[in-house]
């Protein structure tokens, strides 16, 4: 068969067995029920402390990139101004009343730079992998910034939630998803490739949310939560029909070129990946590493190895926790992804395999 022709049956057979690959692997709609039992159980409790508190959920469970078995992430709310409650202390209060009243394994940890109350509940046999869960408090910016890539995913969900979910099982099994071991969080891979789609990719595959400016009046581009812009054009029924994308690569196609991109183009020595503002410089966003920081300080070396900006907390690394090492082994993989997906053996899902072992 001629190359170009057995490419073109190579990227089509990729973009079947990618929705193949990534259907079984999402929650079932057990696991979903399971989790808001338990979130509004918890939810019940905080408000014996606190009646004005709400508990959210955000992270995987509602931006719609969840996997199976994934954790949970919650937020404690505090509506009413003149509660005054510190975050360290709440989370200690809220820690002992789930200790006393719960089965789940309590560590409250007041004293983290952000305070925070970790539970884990045991595998038991209507559960085969537990559950953990993070509750942090007053944290709003992380429920917009689940919205922003909720709303990215319902753009485009057949290509989007299939490549950022390919990715997220691809990262894990290879592992590389391990922030506290030097390499980058589910978050900053989602920001990555949501940055490839709206920013690298000609013509793009997603509209700048954060710059969308003609369908609504100026006025409305600045929505102020903690200190932060977090205006993003939400409303995906007008977005549905007044914008849609002239790029029709497939989801196998995208990988791929995901993969060369940031194998060979992407320059991680100088570039910060801006989903609000696209390709920036680390020596504008003040990001430098190497000799700039000179003997200062040897941690601030490795903050930014690897730069994504918050799309919100701008000042803000979402990359920080990748060092030096890490980012090497980053690079690797992205490179091995492109061996494998380039020299294309006679079937994609044998790829998809050798890709994730
Ligand atoms: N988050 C954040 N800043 C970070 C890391 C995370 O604001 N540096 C917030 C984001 O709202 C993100 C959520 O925490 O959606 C959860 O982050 P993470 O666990 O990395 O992503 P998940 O999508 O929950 O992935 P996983 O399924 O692996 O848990
Ligand atoms: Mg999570």
């Amino acid at each position: 068969m001629h190359p170009g022709l057995l490419h073109r049956r190579f990227v089509t057979d990729l973009s079947s067995s990618l929705f193949s690959f990534v259907l079984p692997l999402l929650p079932t709609q057990e696991e979903r029920a399971v989790k808001e039992e338990v979130r509004s159980l918890i939810e019940k409790l905080v408000k014996t402390i606190e009646p004005s508190a709400r508990l959210l959920s955000f992270g995987s469970s509602q931006n719609s990139f969840g996997l199976r078995n994934s954790d949970m992430d919650l937020v404690v709310l505090i509506d009413d101004p003149s509660a005054n409650l510190e975050a360290s202390h709440l989370v200690q209060m809220i820690g002992d009343l789930l200790q006393r009243e719960t089965n789940f394994d309590v560590k409250p940890l007041p004293k983290a730079r952000i305070p925070i109350l970790k539970l884990t509940l045991a595998p038991s046999s209507a559960l085969p992998f537990g559950i953990a869960c993070d509750i942090g408090i007053e944290n709003r910016l992380a429920i917009e910034n689940t919205r922003l890539l909720l709303t990215y995913a319902t753009i485009d969900p057949a290509r989007v939630r299939t490549l950022v979910l390919f990715l997220k099982v691809w990262a894990k099994r290879r592992r590389i998803n391990s922030p506290y071991r030097g390499t980058l969080s589910s978050y900053g891979f989602t920001l990555m490739v949501l940055y490839y789609l709206v920013h690298v990719k000609q013509p793009p595959v997603l509209p700048n949310l954060q710059r969308i400016a003609p369908l609504r009046p100026l006025a409305e581009h600045e929505v102020m939560i903690q200190g932060r812009n977090v205006y993003f054009f939400d409303d995906t029924e007008t977005l549905r029909q007044e914008w849609s994308s002239i790029n029709f690569e497939t989801v196998g196609e995208l990988l791929i070129d995901f993969f060369r991109y940031f194998s060979h183009d992407f320059q991680f020595n100088n570039s910060v990946m801006s989903l609000r503002a696209g390709q920036l410089t680390k020596e504008i966003k003040g990001w430098v590493n190497d000799i700039d920081v000179g003997g200062l300080n040897e941690m601030a070396r490795d903050r930014n190895r690897l730069c994504i900006e918050d799309p919100f907390e701008i000042s803000y690394n979402v990359a920080r926790t990748v060092t030096k090492d890490g980012l090497y082994t980053l690079r690797g993989e992205f490179m091995r992804a492109t061996r494998i997906l380039t020299q294309r053996p006679d079937r994609a899902v044998i790829a998809l395999a050798e890709l994730c072992r």
